[in-house]
């Protein structure tokens, strides 16, 4: 069946998944198929979603399913499939359970949408992309980590709190990876083209660095039984949304870099832009010391992850 409409899956009905159907179908960036083991959760939240269409005025399907036959001809399938973090736990504790989830979901989609733009969202992030990278055997275009463009959110956001200005007049990138060793970059932030630097005391952007890589936790903490959703789900949708409208969008993403900041084989937070071909390309930034130090400190922490993950069978 020809599918005129864009059409987005989301695998894991859970919390992240059921607000990327939510900023998804509210967009109209086309149809939604809602996937989870779990059939009543993917229907009934896809079900209720849809009704809410005539009131919120959106022309998506949204419907719910547990078959991969229901993702075919999909143009985007974003995975968040997989246990969240509970307080106390890191992103790494999830490795092993969530390697495997993500390699019997991978199979599902390169047998049902082969064709698709993958974005990854379940966690550890950079290893979890990794694990898609192997199963999909897609082209790097085609499997993109979900990680920057939330750390960078939070990072706006506070400093936009911070200067009194709209968070649409601050510009920023986190890069390396989604863990406590990301690499905020304050030097490349700009408050209306200005430099953050020249705008902001270091002592408050010191601590808005510090609570960018805590920002995941800091949520955790105060939710207590699962982990952040709204912006992570918006930032998986934002990528969906520039790969589907060949926006050209400059965004911090997990990518699998083949030699750029000297690294191969491995997915870490780059500035990439995102358009209809996919991850198009990577933009390739010329670090100070420091940062460089910050972002070597970051690849050692993910090629650590992908050490322990090649050790596991999943
Ligand atoms: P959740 O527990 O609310 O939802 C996970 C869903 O996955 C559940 O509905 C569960 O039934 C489903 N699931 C489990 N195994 C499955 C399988 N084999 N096939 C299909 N569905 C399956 O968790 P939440 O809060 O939605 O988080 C999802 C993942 O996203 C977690 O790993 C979390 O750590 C990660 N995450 C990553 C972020 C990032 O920046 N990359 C940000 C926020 C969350
Ligand atoms: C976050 O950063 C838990 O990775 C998730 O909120």
């Amino acid at each position: 069946m020809s599918h005129k409409r864009k059409k987005i899956s989301v695998i894991g009905a859970g919390f992240v998944g059921s607000t990327c159907a939510h900023w998804a179908a509210s967009k109209a960036l086309g149809d939604v198929v809602l996937l989870d083991v779990n059939e009543g959760v993917a229907k009934g939240k896809a079900l209720d979603l849809y009704e809410a269409s005539p009131v919120e005025q959106f022309d998506s399907r949204v419907v719910g399913t547990n078959q991969y036959a229901d993702i075919a001809e999909s143009d985007v399938v974003i995975i968040t499939a997989g246990l969240p973090r509970k307080p106390g736990m890191s992103r790494d504790d999830l490795l092993a359970t969530n390697a495997k989830i993500m390699k019997e979901v991978c199979l599902g989609v390169k047998q049902h949408a082969p064709n698709a733009f993958v974005i990854v969202v379940s966690n550890p992030l950079d290893a979890m992309a990794f694990v898609a990278k192997q199963v999909l055997g897609f082209p790097r275009e085609r499997v993109i980590g979900m990680a920057g463009v939330l750390d960078t959110a939070r990072f706006r956001s506070f400093v936009a709190e911070a200067a009194n200005v709209s968070v649409k007049d601050v510009h920023a990138f986190v890069l390396g990876g989604h863990g406590d060793t990301m690499v905020p970059m304050p030097r490349h932030c700009s408050i209306g083209g200005a430099p953050m630097t020249e705008v902001i005391d270091k002592g408050t952007i010191d601590k808005i660095v510090e609570r960018t890589r805590n920002g995941g936790a800091e949520i955790v903490g105060l939710l207590k039984t699962g982990s952040a959703y709204y912006a992570p789900a918006a930032s998986a949708v934002q990528m969906a949304e520039a790969i589907l409208q060949d926006q050209k969008r400059v965004l911090p993403c997990a990518a699998y870099l083949q030699g750029e900041y000297g690294v191969k084989d491995l997915f870490i937070g780059v500035l990439c832009r995102l358009g209809g071909n996919g991850m198009e390309k990577v933009i390739e930034l010329k670090l100070n010391d420091e940062e460089r130090a910050g972002l070597d400190k970051s690849i050692h922490a993910v090629q650590d992850l992908v050490v322990a993950l090649k050790k596991l069978e999943f």
